[in-house]
């Protein structure tokens, strides 16, 4: 079942390219740019990943990401991503970043989009992985802030899929963000959310009715309403489903304790994905392992999966055809 699953073709929609960063690069982006670090080894780095929660992990993570600087960084960081992917079986990866958590360190805005689209275009040509770009933004900063770096990245507009929200979820409603994703909107932009991680059912509904998402990150909370599950489902909306990260992060007990066959069940448009690969225990194939072993699928489940990745990816309907007959001839 391992060697299926890593021949499946994947396609990952739910990827934090920050929390890609392994301790390994870490260091030789510490020592390359003289930032100290609060580990003395790799193996002391990854001991101090145990979350109790969101925040926690949030903690370390915007630590970590202090080692990058410049284009480079961001290159070599996405590029180390994208060789394990490969050797994966992704075929495709939405990959979001933060550039306010990069700004608020006096990393200029256009350093992450540079080093990061050099490292794009490079995998397609190595690997013929696609991929596309999510901006996303911090949700426990102020919307103005946000605002703000909408418009400042208006030279990067065509080099986005879609804008993202992310961080902190408690107290961060998606309607505190309304007016920036109605401007998002305005400019043609294509809007996803994390709702429904940490957060209630009522943060998914608001993310449909007030920022008006095509996908929901995680959204495993819509558990709690049965309306709202009858409305995904009516809708198909498409929900990045994290199960490692949810385990990490405490947002469910075990594996086996996972709502994702629930989720199936209901009819839900279910995907995938790693979130944060470097800090949770694996990348892509690692969580469809994780499901293997906890739910006892069978290779049609998998493959529903990874087709509905596909369908709802943004990527050109060339490509989407090209991917889907993949799959369905694997
Ligand atoms: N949740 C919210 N924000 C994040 C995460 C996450 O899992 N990873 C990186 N930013
Ligand atoms: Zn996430």
């Amino acid at each position: 079942m391992k060697t299926w699953l890593r021949d499946l073709p994947k396609v990952e929609l739910h990827l934090h390219i920050e929390g890609s960063l392994e301790p390994e690069l870490m260091f030789t982006l510490a020592e390359r740019n003289g930032v100290s670090l609060p580990y003395a080894t790799v193996d002391e780095a990854r001991a101090a990943y145990d979350f109790k929660d969101l925040q926690s992990f949030l903690d370390l993570y915007y630590q970590g990401m202090g080692v990058l600087h410049t284009e480079q960084d961001f290159f070599d960081l996405a590029m180390d991503y994208f060789s394990r992917a490969a050797a994966e079986g992704v075929v495709h990866v939405e990959l979001s970043f933060d550039p306010q958590a990069h700004m608020s360190r006096g990393v200029a805005l256009s350093v992450p989009f540079a080093g990061l689209e050099r490292a794009m275009r490079e995998a397609e040509n190595r690997w013929d992985m696609t991929s596309a770009l999510i901006m996303s933004f911090l949700r426990d900063r102020s919307a103005d802030e946000a605002m703000a770096v909408l418009e400042q990245a208006a030279p990067y507009h065509a080099q986005i899929a879609a804008v993202g929200l992310d961080s902190a979820e408690l107290g961060n409603p998606p309607s505190k963000f309304a007016a920036v994703f109605e401007r998002a909107k305005a400019l043609g932009l294509p809007r996803v959310a994390h709702a429904g991680e940490e957060g209630p059912a009522t943060y998914i509904l608001e993310a449909l009715d007030v920022l008006d998402v095509c996908r929901i990150d995680h959204g495993v909370a819509c558990l709690q309403d049965e309306a709202l599950v009858a409305r995904l489902r009516d809708v198909q909306m498409p929900l990045t489903v994290c199960p490692l990260s949810n385990v990490r992060l405490k947002v469910v007990e075990t594996m086996t304790a996972h709502p994702l066959p629930a989720m199936l069940d209901k009819g839900l448009k279910v995907t995938i994905n790693s979130d944060d690969p470097a800090y949770f225990g694996g990348g892509v194939l690692d969580n469809f392992i994780a499901c293997a072993d906890a739910f006892d699928w069978d290779r049609e489940t998998f493959k529903a999966l990874a087709a509905n990745a596909i369908d709802v990816a943004f990527m050109p309907e060339p490509r989407r055809a090209e991917l889907q007959q993949r799959l369905a001839s694997g």
